[in-house]
Parts: C-alpha cells; sequence; structure tokens
C-alpha cells in the first residue's frame, strides 16, 4: 500500500501537526506529510513544520472570496491526496475534487458541542457547564459547514469530578492523538 499523502492545515499550536509529525516519524502511521499550510504567520505550528523539515504555506484570509480556492490551490500544488485539519479554524469551500478528501477533528463528541464559536476552551467549558458525564473527540469528513459532515470515528473520555477546562481538554488531546492516526490509516485503507 502507497503511503498516503497528506496536507496539513493549521491555525495555531500545531500540536495535532506535532503528533501526525511524530507518528509518521515512528512508522506507526504510514503517511508522508507533503505540505503545511498555515492561515496567519507566525504560529508555533509553523516552527513545529519547519523543525521537522517540513515547507510552509502561509495562506491569509484576505481577501475572503479567494480564500478556500488558494488554500485548494497550495494543496494541489503539494500532491496531496487527504486534507488534514489540525486546529484549523476557518470554513473552507471544499471544491468537487477534494469531496470526502478532507477530514477534521473536533474535541466534543460530535454533534454535542459542535458548530460555530465551538472551538478550544470554549469546548470544555460548555460540556463542564452541561454536566456531562462522558466527552472525547470526533474525526469527520468536512463539509461545508462546521463540524458536520460523516463521522469516521469518535474516542471517549470521562468528564471526573473537579475537572477544569485544561485537564478535561488534556485528556480529550490525549484521545485525538489516537484518533487522528486511527481514522487516516481508515481512510488509507
Ligand atoms: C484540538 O482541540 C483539536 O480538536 C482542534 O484543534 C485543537 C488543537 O489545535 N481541531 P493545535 O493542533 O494544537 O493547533
Amino acid at each position: 500500500m502507497p503511503p498516503a499523502t497528506l496536507a496539513v492545515l493549521i491555525s495555531g499550536s500545531g500540536s495535532t501537526l506535532q503528533n501526525l509529525i511524530d507518528r509518521c516519524a515512528d512508522g506507526s502511521l504510514s503517511a508522508s506529510i507533503v505540505a503545511v499550510v498555515a492561515s496567519r504567520p507566525g504560529i508555533s505550528g509553523i516552527e513545529r513544520a519547519e523543525r521537522a523539515g517540513l515547507r510552509v504555506s502561509v495562506v491569509e484570509r484576505k481577501p475572503a472570496e479567494t480564500f478556500s480556492d488558494r488554500v485548494f490551490a497550495a494543496v494541489r500544488g503539494s500532491g496531496a491526496g487527504l486534507v488534514i485539519l489540525a486546529g484549523w479554524l476557518h470554513l473552507l469551500r471544499i471544491p468537487p475534487d477534494f469531496e470526502n478528501r478532507v477530514l477534521n477533528i473536533h474535541p466534543s463528541l460530535l454533534p454535542a458541542f459542535g458548530g460555530p464559536g465551538m472551538y478550544g476552551r470554549h469546548v470544555h467549558e460548555a460540556v463542564l457547564a452541561s454536566g456531562a458525564t462522558m466527552s472525547g473527540c470526533t474525526v469527520h469528513f468536512a463539509d461545508n459547514s462546521y463540524d458536520t459532515g460523516p463521522v469516521l470515528l469518535r474516542r471517549e473520555v470521562p468528564v471526573l469530578v473537579g475537572d477544569t477546562p485544561e485537564t478535561l481538554a488534556a485528556r480529550v488531546q490525549a484521545a485525538e492523538c489516537v484518533a487522528y492516526p486511527e481514522a487516516i490509516r481508515r481512510i488509507v485503507q
């Protein structure tokens, strides 16, 4: 089986990217990252990519009308077969040639706690406020709205008494580190 070629799209710290870099390097994920696209300069995800010797394209949002086209032009130029949203914060208009080839990971058990405004700490705060006893992460195909699209897999974690948004986020993040490589393996196979 040929390795999957991934374009990883980042907007922030790049911890999801780092996990994929590490899994590709240790051979547990048969894939290679052929492009990293960042939605702004100066984010630490870019430093992580560059440390790993990966080429980074910065595609800024403005002008907004052409943002998706410019992102997918960078992806096409890399020859990537699969687009991995990794802490990517922007809605994309997915072109026909990338339908069912864009994956997202979200730090809750979708459809719960998804949608506009539900990212990062906001998700974990909402989970704790709801009194839910389980949370987790969801890997899904991205479509043209926030956090919808067919689910590939979910991985659950418990919500523990005394959890703060930070402690819950750390537990969910650990689940994400298993779930995303697993989902990519499934797609590739
Ligand atoms: C994680 O919560 C993930 O679920 C979401 O972005 C966060 C990680 O951001 N998609 P980053 O990879 O550290 O930038």
